[in-house]
């Protein structure tokens, strides 16, 4: 039967070879039959294509495989340490069965040296691109002798299995090129961690550079991708635990979808998704991220907060190592925390949640253990640090850490990775920390862990701590002084037309002149917010405690009769636009005071957004709001007055639509709709028009109707982003810095909130040269006329070119 069968393939080959001068199935090469130099085979679909291929500038030759719609991006090679330097190679299949890659002189390049005996070999190169040798005879589509998918390149395709075979310890993990024109392996891999729970690691030698966070049921736990491996319509990741076999693998939705993973030469993981439209592959995500993604960044016990300055803190129950002493692991500059007071293990211990983080390295784990039984069995061993659940998807099994806590990091506000942790504190810490919120549950706590005696003892410490602790923050909180009404007039020379020097979407601005000699802007608050005196005051007390160096200070507040008014320190060098917009002024500022100024408003956003305790949206964000101190720092200004005149606002919606044209977010503009989004779409604007030095609205250009986002958009397409610059600011050596920040600005003025960065990532990649930053598609609002589609005829009447004035408008919806 073989035997038949073989013949007839034999047979029918010979008959198509000799007539089409191709084997049958362009796919395949079945025995005697070769490829040379020039020839190439391509998968039955026309997804790849296997060939000969010379990289970049290199003069080697090189087997490898690549997309038929893409033959730039190689997905595998087959010779990469080994190149030819003649285009006279060879891929033959050998008669033992095996791919044999020749030179010129015959002499074996590379092969794929498998011990089977074959009666009928066949290579065939499937449409997933894995190029597999299989025996004609026995069709079973499983049983390949040998496959490409189990020598991984840099590249991993769907299908492809990244992790080990556990029966026999083989690994599968990529490595990525040594440069662009050279295919041989570089010092990193991807690979699979099975050590303790799984987790990827990317890895020089032994030494690990970033790790994911253990597999927890759902996703690796702890990265910044983690979130857009679950929620994303293009992929399905899962990680396959069988009895020989533990593996990550993915699979696309939809097979038209194009989508892998690569390790570049940096050693940094990108996902890329091939956009049919552009024809170029965009970033799903990069990694490592940011800095908190390195390994161990803070050293031990410390967790390591993107948005925080500095990044690292000791973990609760931890202070820092002595100050002479560095971390002698070798993790990294950073400093050690060492314990408050040694665990005894007798006084009251308990632990502590420190939520949404990523797991630190080095766990115990017990799949069997619920969480109960993981405190208990937690508590029970001294030397044990903290617990945690190990799968999320179920709810139960335990891991353990017994040691230092390394590479923990914090999920920024926003995100949905991250686990909680419950870390082991000593009684001091536990209770310290209940009594900020509930007396009486230390209560509970303390006295059934410990005696009457010891809770006694611990009460009158905290007592006395708390007692302490109130009267410093009280000296602290220094309250935002009311200033009288009385003071203000003859500050301002009572509000004289001369003395007002802005006029802003909630009120004039005047400079004055306190009778100290100190200089204060004094902004006149329209009285229609239909609030209270309380509530004023109240977020007067708010405002008062945000302090950031990019944010203008606050330096009291008046209410009396129907006046209500902020007074703000006074900046002398005016705002923002009375520079960029100017031809001459412009000249003060050099690229690189831009680019300071770029920075600073992003840094006073985010600190808005994220870092001060409350989350403000500014939605009035805009070169006139942007002060510039004596060495032309830049300052947000107005930053309160979006929480002040909230009325309905507190929902993501309102119906008072309060910004500036030109500034404003698609969805913001036509529907209302607001979020920390619609500033970053503001900041967008603000940061193109400071790189051009043209304003958003009323922008022109003799070749089209488009506004300064449009046409950004249009040259960052045809790749003379460059134009965009400010051409009376000429300092080429920040070419690439320059155009990074058209990249992000264009990124931020997404049409879809959703495709905007956050502000923090925004601050990362302005401050990070050489990262990969994702394409940006087209902007919102890119077109003159098309700046508030939609829009009600009374709010166009209000809307003033001439100044860019703030708007505050009804919509009559
Ligand atoms: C082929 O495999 C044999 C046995 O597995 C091994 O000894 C030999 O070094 C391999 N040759 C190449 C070129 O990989
Ligand atoms: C896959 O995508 C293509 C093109 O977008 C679409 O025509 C097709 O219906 C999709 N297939 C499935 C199974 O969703
Ligand atoms: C490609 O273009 C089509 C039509 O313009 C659009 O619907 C689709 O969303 C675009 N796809 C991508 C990935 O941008
Ligand atoms: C292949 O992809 C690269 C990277 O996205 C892109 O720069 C290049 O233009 C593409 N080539 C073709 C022929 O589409
Ligand atoms: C605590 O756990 C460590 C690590 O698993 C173990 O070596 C030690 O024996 C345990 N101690 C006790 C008292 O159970």
């Amino acid at each position: 039967m073989g035997c038949f069968l073989f013949l007839i393939t034999f047979v029918g080959t010979l008959f198509f070879s000799s007539i089409m001068n191709l084997s049958v199935a362009v796919d395949t090469i079945s025995l005697a039959q070769s490829i040379k130099d020039g020839e190439t085979l391509v998968s039955a679909s026309q997804s790849f294509e296997l060939g000969f291929f010379t990289p970049g500038n290199s003069n080697n030759r090189y087997l490898g495989i690549w997309y038929k719609f893409n033959s730039s991006t190689v997905v595998w090679v087959a010779n990469r340490k080994n190149p030819t330097t003649d285009k006279q190679g060879m891929l033959v299949m050998s008669d033992d069965g095996n791919l044999v890659l020749l030179s010129e002189d015959k002499k074996v390049i590379w092969s794929t040296n498998s011990s089977w005996v074959l009666e009928n070999p066949v290579a065939q190169l499937l449409d997933s691109g894995n190029l597999v040798i299989k025996d004609n005879i026995n069709m079973n589509p499983d049983s390949y002798v040998w496959q490409s998918f189990d020598y991984p390149s840099d590249i991993l395709l769907p299908g492809m299995k990244l992790g080990w075979n556990l029966r026999t310890g083989f690994e599968r993990y990529l490595t990525p090129w040594r440069s662009a024109d050279d295919p041989s392996p570089g010092d990193f891999s991807l690979r699979l961690d099975i050590d303790e729970l799984p987790q990827l690691v990317i890895t020089t030698g032994s030494r690990k550079e970033v790790r994911s966070g253990p597999w927890n049921g759902r996703q690796f736990g702890g990265t910044p991708f983690s979130d857009k491996v679950v929620h994303n319509f293009i992929f399905k990741a899962m990680l396959v635990h069988k009895q020989d076999e533990l593996y990550y693998i993915y699979e696309p939705f939809n097979n038209t979808v194009k989508t892998h993973i690569v390790l570049h030469q940096s050693g940094t993981m990108h996902r890329l998704v091939w956009n049919w439209n552009t024809t170029e592959w965009s970033i799903l995500y990069t990694w490592p991220f940011d800095p908190c993604d390195n390994y161990a960044q803070c050293g031990a016990n410390n967790n390591c907060r993107i948005n925080k300055m500095p990044i690292c803190e000791c973990l609760k129950g931890f202070i820092p190592k002595a100050e002479d002493e560095w971390d002698t692991q070798g993790l990294s500059q950073s400093r050690k925390c060492i314990e408050k007071s040694p665990y005894d293990c007798l006084s009251g211990e308990g632990f502590l949640k420190l939520p949404a983080i990523k797991l630190p390295d080095f766990s115990w784990s017990n799949n069997r253990m619920n969480i109960k039984e993981c405190e208990a069995e937690c508590f029970k061993n001294c030397s044990c640090r903290a617990y945690a659940i190990s799968d999320v998807s179920r709810g139960n099994g335990c891991l353990m850490w017994f040691g230092d806590l390394i590479d923990i990091r914090e999920c920024p506000p926003g995100f949905g990775w991250g686990q909680d942790i419950f870390l082991r504190v000593p009684a001091s810490e536990l209770v310290h920390y209940l009594n900020k919120k509930k007396r009486i549950q230390i209560i509970a706590v303390v006295s059934t862990f410990t005696g009457i005696f010891i809770f006694v003892l611990v009460l009158c410490t905290v007592w006395k701590k708390t007692k302490n602790r109130g009267l410093e923050s009280r000296e602290e909180e220094e309250e935002v002084p009311f200033i009288d009404l009385s003071t203000i007039t003859a500050a301002t020379n009572n509000f004289c037309q001369a003395n007002m020097i802005g006029q802003g979407g909630f009120g004039p601005v005047y400079k004055g002149n306190l009778s100290t000699g100190q200089e204060i802007a004094v902004k006149r608050l329209s009285n229609n917010s239909g609030q209270g005196v309380e509530e004023f005051k109240s977020e007067v007390v708010l405002i008062g405690k945000l302090q950031h160096r990019n944010l203008v200070g606050l330096l009291g507040s008046c209410i009396q009769r129907d006046e209500r008014m902020l007074i703000y320190e006074y900046m002398p060098n005016k705002s923002l636009d009375y520079f960029i917009f100017d031809d001459e002024r412009s000249k003060f500022l050099s690229w690189r005071k831009r680019f300071d100024i770029i920075i600073g408003i992003a840094r006073g956003l985010l600190y808005l957004h994220q870092d001060s305790k409350l989350q403000i949206i500014h939605r009035d964000l805009k070169a006139s709001n942007i002060l510039l101190d004596n060495d032309l720092n830049p300052k947000i200004s107005d930053f309160g007055l979006a929480r002040i005149f909230k009325g309905d606002d507190k929902e993501a919606n309102t119906k008072r639509i309060a910004g500036t044209y030109g500034y404003m977010s698609p969805e913001y503009a036509t529907n209302g709709n607001f979020s920390v989004k619609s500033d970053v779409f503001s900041f967008g604007v603000l940061l193109l028009e400071i790189v051009s030095g043209k304003k958003n609205r009323g922008f022109c250009h003799a070749d089209h109707h488009l506004n300064l986002l449009g046409h950004a958009w249009v040259l960052w397409n045809n790749g003379m982003a460059l134009e965009v610059k400010d051409v009376r600011s000429e300092d080429s050596s920040f070419e690439s810095q320059v155009l990074r920040c058209i990249q992000v600005g264009l990124l931020c003025v997404q049409m879809f909130p959703e495709d905007r960065p956050e502000m923090s990532s925004v601050v990362f990649m302005l401050a990070n040269e050489g990262l990969l930053l994702p394409q940006p598609k087209q902007p919102g609002f890119f077109t003159q006329r098309g700046f508030i589609p939609g829009s009600t005829s009374s709010s166009k009447e209000k809307y003033d070119t001439e100044n860019a004035m703030s708007i505050t408008t009804q919509d009559g919806r």
